[in-house]
């Protein structure tokens, strides 16, 4: 059976633990070795992105790349998706194919699971409205185990625009599988109703929420899905909401910075902040290409041994 990566909610430790293990061998061949590596030799890899990217469209074509497959890019500004092809109708298109993985990026969350349901490529969601985006907290979580060597019992913060982040979901399924305690803060017009259903706590403030935090993920504010009138002026939120040197030293002395990208510099962390000595954040877009190329490596099926996604 096919085996896609729609989210990380009902993920186990088991097969996170494998994608992450599966990511250092892979950031291996990256930073060590000849890049190019076989595993995905005579394999295709599609990215279909109904939104704006930088790092994940690339991060996921480079991992493609590296292992050998052939890859395409689609983006829906310049497809027949403007002619009004249904999403099912250009995912059979692409499987007419020969794809093995198609790689979605939709602004609807369920997208990519409707699409798994139609396609006999694997799918991989690489973010579906305010859903989910697994490789995105995958990447965090590697490189959290990386420099910490573990994920088990640390306190991770995660701030800011948390009702609109697909990334604060994905993150704190996979960080509670994975043993963490996770802390939310930020605005309360930013903050999902419920969202202490998922085991988390909730702070209206970054400080209370960053107090002995091992680990503090910033968020964008996602303007695009907000409906107008959610805070006062940028300005304010930065203020108020912002994390600049004082208020990092809420955090752990040293506590990991790390932010999915791309950063309103000035808005969510200040410059200090974003190019300071605890920054991963462009240590997260390495991480990125070598997470996706475990990915792309399991699901693909050369690797079953190392984890079962389904
Ligand atoms: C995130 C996304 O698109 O969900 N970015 C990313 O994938 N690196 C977060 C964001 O857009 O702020």
């Amino acid at each position: 059976m096919k085996r896609d990566l729609l989210g990380l909610k009902g993920v186990s430790a088991a097969e996170i633990e494998a994608i992450l293990k599966g990511a250092a061998r892979m950031k291996y061949n990256l930073l060590h070795q000849n890049k190019k590596a076989p595993h995905l030799q005579g394999k295709s890899v599609v990215t279909l992105f109904y939104e704006n990217s930088t790092r994940t469209r690339l991060s996921f074509e480079m991992a493609g790349k590296y292992l050998g497959a052939a890859v395409g890019n689609i983006s829906a500004s310049s497809s027949s998706v403007q002619k009004g092809e249904t999403l099912i109708d250009t995912v059979k298109t692409i499987d007419a194919m020969a794809a093995d993985v198609i790689v979605i990026r939709h602004p609807m969350g369920g997208a990519p699971a409707l699409a798994a349901k139609h396609a006999k490529a694997a799918i991989v969601n690489a973010g579906d409205g305010m859903n989910e985006h697994p490789t995105q907290a995958l990447l965090d979580m590697f490189t959290i185990q990386e420099k910490k060597g573990h994920i088990d019992g640390l306190k991770v913060a995660i701030l800011g625009d948390i009702a609109h982040s697909r990334v604060a979901r994905s993150n704190i399924y996979g960080l509670k599988t994975m043993g963490a305690q996770v802390s939310v803060g930020g605005p309360v017009t930013l903050m999902p109703p419920d969202i202490e259903k998922l085991g988390v706590s909730v702070f209206n403030s970054v400080q209370e929420a960053m107090i002995d935090a091992d680990v503090i993920i910033g968020l964008r504010l996602q303007l695009e899905r907000q409906k107008s009138g959610l805070f006062p002026s940028m300005r304010e939120y930065s203020r108020f909401f912002g994390v600049d040197d004082r208020r990092l030293r809420f955090a752990k002395p040293d506590a990991l910075v790390l932010h999915p990208g791309p950063v309103n510099r000035g808005v969510e962390y200040t410059s200090s902040v974003i190019d300071g000595e605890q920054s991963c954040i462009n240590e997260q877009v390495t991480n990125g290409v070598a997470v996706r190329m475990a990915v792309l490596n399991i699901l693909t099926g050369r690797n079953l041994q190392d984890a079962d996604l389904n």
